[in-house]
């Protein structure tokens, strides 16, 4: 098979095209003609190096995001057959230690991920468990399925496990362009709750304000917590998403009402945040740490997907063979929605 491999750390340059024997395809797994793989924040930061999970190994094919049509099925597989189109839950859980059987499946002590620390998908061809392929309805394309499982999962463990979204809410989150917070737009309008986006781009929030966004604030000409005030009757956020970090963490707690809470999952603008805490112990705030989705929560979420209609927001479509292009766009910082990969 034809796929995009690294086998050095680096720039974009370092993705080449390589031939490789097909995938082996075990007793429980499908085979999967992949069609479509989304690019993530991941697989650069992988490139980059170091191997930020667990069991990372050069050379490496990342592509956590996959969907495709299953073109061979092992000999235990009871649930696949040839031919059904599908989509990767690229976190590849035991199913039967102690951490999966309680339903915790993100604690797995043998987890493996699609594209993360095993081949992933900027290729031709994905072998994963049956249990990991799920079918994809005959109303969702196979480009917009790839776009979901990174993002919706992410976006749904923040927002519904953990956060708690309630209809009649307001959320405030932060980077118009992330596809995280595309999909926190998306589900959170269709929870029914309000939705206020940030971002330092004005281009960026008009783009926003199309996907139904309640309200935009420019969090580098404006006050952040002003605005939220004024679009909230002088009450704060109820929930704020923050996959920003310490650029905007004082903010963000800032944003929140009395009893508000904080999902905080990811670090772009660096590890270490301070903050007040007189003032977040004063007015009751939660502060909650979004760790990577189960496998159940993935589930709940595709469940939901498939009847929600959302809007799929693609940045950009690359060939396979562009791989290093398409990582070229990803750094760009002018990124809105998905870039695709299409073989
Ligand atoms: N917990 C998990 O398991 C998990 C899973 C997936 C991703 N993540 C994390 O989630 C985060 C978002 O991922 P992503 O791929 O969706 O996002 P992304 O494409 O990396 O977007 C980051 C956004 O952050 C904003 N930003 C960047 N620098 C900023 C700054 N100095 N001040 C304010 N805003 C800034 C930008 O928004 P504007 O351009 O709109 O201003 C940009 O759109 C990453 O940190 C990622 O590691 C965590
Ligand atoms: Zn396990």
């Amino acid at each position: 098979m034809r796929a995009i491999q690294y086998d050095e750390h680096g720039g974009p340059e370092v993705l080449r095209e390589v031939t490789l024997p097909d995938p082996v395809c075990g007793p429980g797994d499908v085979l999967i003609e992949v069609k479509a793989a989304a690019v993530n924040r991941l697989d650069a930061l992988q490139r980059r190096g170091p191997g930020l999970l667990p069991g990372f190994t050069l050379p490496h094919i990342p592509g956590t995001d996959v969907a495709g049509v299953v073109v061979a099925t092992g000999s235990a597989v009871t649930t696949r057959s040839v031919g059904d189109r599908v989509l990767v839950d690229p976190s590849l859980n035991c199913g039967s230690c102690p951490a999966c059987a309680r339903g915790d499946s993100a604690y797995c002590p043998g987890m493996r991920v699609v594209g993360g620390s095993r081949q992933g998908g900027y290729a031709e061809l994905v072998a994963v468990p049956e249990t990991h392929a799920h079918e994809v309805p005959a109303h969702i394309g196979l480009e917009e399925a790839a776009t979901i499982p990174t993002v919706y999962g992410m976006a749904w463990q923040a927002l519904v496990v953990h956060g708690g979204l309630r209809s009649g809410e307001t959320l405030l989150v932060h980077g118009a362009g992330s596809g995280i917070t595309i999909a926190a737009v998306q589900i959170a309008r269709r929870l029914g709750a309000r939705t206020i986006v940030s971002s330092g781009s004005d281009d960026k929030l008009a783009r926003t304000a199309k996907l139904g966004v309640d309200a935009t604030v420019n969090h580098a000409t404006g006050d952040l917590v002003e605005r939220v005030r004024e679009v909230t009757d002088g009450r704060g956020a109820d929930i704020v998403l923050d996959h920003v970090g310490p650029a905007l963490f004082q903010r963000s707690l800032s944003a929140l009402r009395i009893h508000g809470r904080l999902v905080f999952c990811g670090n772009t603008t660096g590890m270490t945040a301070s903050f007040n805490l007189t003032d977040a112990y004063h007015r009751g705030l939660t502060l909650i740490g979004s760790e990577s989705y189960g496998h159940e929560a993935f589930g709940r979420m595709l469940d939901w997907y498939w009847e929600a209609d959302c809007e799929s927001v693609f940045d950009s479509v690359f060939p396979l063979a562009e791989a290093a292009e398409s990582h070229h766009r990803l750094e760009s910082g002018e990124l809105f929605g998905k870039i695709l990969l299409t073989t």
